[in-house]
């Protein structure tokens, strides 16, 4: 799939420009200026003419597709609403409704006038970002495993111009980090909507080595069982007993600044398929959990999103990947596996399987002496039903951490909402045979996950996020590539970008 081109220019002349498609963004009421008074004039007013007619009133989400000029090939006046109530909901409706607009079209390329909308400039770069990011969201197709994969999106290159809006560098510096976090949700996306028989942990390490061959600041190892066993990870190892796929723990590190720099660590759950191993799952809907390794895909999408940006700080991502199948080798209930931080645990379901390998993944995360640790997980079925699809689930061992976290998501509409890990739920995660069980009883299901992680990540500042809600949409069926977006623009804050 060609990625979208993104190109910011001041054009002081609209009629005389040459393009596809001319897209006029344009608010109620408004009266006719800039490059739409250009095109106007050079239609013959067209546009005043359209207007007149009624059919299109700048409505939010109308949009008319007008014949064009000997320059612009075609003119799309898309509705913004009231000038007065453009806030960010509405620049992500404009977003949608511009792709909207083109779906179908034959258009290969458009350009943008951006100056009708008079917009301050902050508002700007949020918009332009956010159309980056959305256009090239949008324009991804699953292909992989299609005979006749579904038309790609015909546009490739957007020209924006920047006359009376804003100077191009700072458009064009909103268009690259937009486009980043896009190309990075779609990285993510695709790795996830792969099924199973493909995308094993082998595929996984395979993939984070290519990745790192694409870009000269990523970095890639693959540590293998025996490699594990040696460290003591009798806990990630558990999970894959049961299956003919062996494990994979991959360490990627990103380095965007000098090697002393304490890096920020990114784990993720890779489970490539979760059967629930010998606590079965029931069959309904088990396909999805093919999604189950979204963690993991959602670490390898922001390290591609951080080096297409190039950001200035250091970066490592681990993904603990693994399958989780029935067999005659695999661990069952009641069965006491030790992990390599010590503690003992008692595997009552083998279905609470993530946390297994996410715990000796975080305790290996310490030997990078971390700026922070993020696992993010799909983690749990009670965070589905805490919050269901719209917010990631948030619990952290530190308050400033967790509101970076919210807020960042909060900035890229990825948002999560945190949640308690109190000493109180601890006491559920007891055994009597094991220093901690794996599960801890029908209550607060995503909190005790967190309880546990909590046990192994006592030496540096963590956050989980619990995805099992926002990482995959059931229908139509397809990863989203969250939470890319949020992780990402966390980095750019960090940055200080
Ligand atoms: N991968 C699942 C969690 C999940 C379930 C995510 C449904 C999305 C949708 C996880 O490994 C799991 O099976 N968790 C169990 C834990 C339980 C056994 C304590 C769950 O949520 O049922
Ligand atoms: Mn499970
Ligand atoms: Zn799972």
């Amino acid at each position: 799939m060609t990625a979208m081109t993104f190109i910011a220019r001041d054009v002081s002349d609209a009629a005389a420009a040459t393009t596809q498609c001319a897209i006029l963004p344009l608010f109620r009421n408004a009266k006719l200026a800039g490059a739409a008074l250009q095109l106007d004039r050079a239609s013959s007013g067209g546009i005043k003419d359209a207007l007149a007619l009624g059919d299109f009133s700048a409505k939010s989400g109308e949009s008319i597709m007008l014949p064009g000029t000997d320059a612009a090939k075609r003119i799309l006046l898309l509705g913004c609403g009231e000038a007065k109530k453009f806030d960010r909901a509405a620049m992500r409706k404009f977003s949608q409704h511009l792709y909207h607009a083109l779906e179908h079209k034959q258009a290969t390329e458009a350009t943008l006038h951006l100056a009708g909308l008079a917009l301050k400039t902050d508002d700007y770069h949020w918009l332009l970002a956010h159309l980056a990011r959305h256009l090239t969201a949008a324009s991804y197709r699953y292909t992989e495993t299609v005979s006749k994969p579904k038309q790609p999106f015909k546009l490739t290159r957007l020209i924006v111009n920047t006359h009376g809006a804003l100077k191009p560098r700072a458009a064009a510096n909103a268009l690259r980090e937009g486009k980043a976090i896009g190309l990075g949700v779609n990285e993510a996306r695709n790795l996830a909507n792969l099924p199973g028989n493909i995308c094993t942990p082998t595929y996984l390490a395979r993939h984070a080595r290519k990745l790192a061959r694409n870009h000269a600041r990523l970095t890639a190892t693959v540590l293998e069982e025996k490699k594990m066993r040696e460290l003591g990870m009798g806990a990630l190892l558990s999970v894959s007993a049961g299956s003919e796929q062996p494990a994979k723990l991959v360490v990627v590190r990103y380095s965007g600044t000098g090697v002393n720099e304490q890096p920020y660590v990114l784990v993720g759950k890779g489970i490539t398929f979760d059967t629930g191993g010998i606590s079965l799952k029931p069959g309904a809907k088990m396909d999805e959990m093919k999604f189950d390794m979204a963690g993991a895909a959602s670490v390898l999408g922001t390290l591609r999103a951080v080096a297409e940006l190039g950001l200035p700080l250091n970066v490592i991502g681990i993904v603990a990947a693994a399958e989780n199948m029935p067999g005659g080798r695999a661990t069952k209930p009641g069965d006491v596996v030790s992990s390599m931080s010590g503690n003992t645990i008692e595997v009552l379901n083998t279905d609470a399987e993530g946390r297994l390998v996410l715990c000796d993944a975080l305790t290996y995360a310490a030997r990078f002496k971390p700026a922070a640790v993020i696992d993010i997980a799909t983690l749990t079925g009670a965070c589905v039903v805490a919050l269901g699809s719209h917010a990631s689930g948030l619990f952290a061992n530190d308050d400033a951490l967790a509101e970076q976290l919210l807020s960042a998501g909060t900035e890229v509409h990825d948002r999560a909402w945190r949640m308690p890990i109190w000493d109180d739920y601890q006491d559920q995660l007891k055994s009597n045979f094991a220093d901690l069980a794996n599960i801890g009883g029908p209550g607060a299901g995503s909190i005790t996950a967190a309880c546990f992680l909590s046990r192994f990540t006592q030496n540096y500042q963590w956050a989980h996020l619990d995805i099992a809600g926002s990482a995959w949409d059931s229908a139509p069926k397809g990863a989203t590539g969250r939470p890319v977006a949020l992780l990402t623009r966390y980095l750019l804050d960090r940055a200080g970008l």
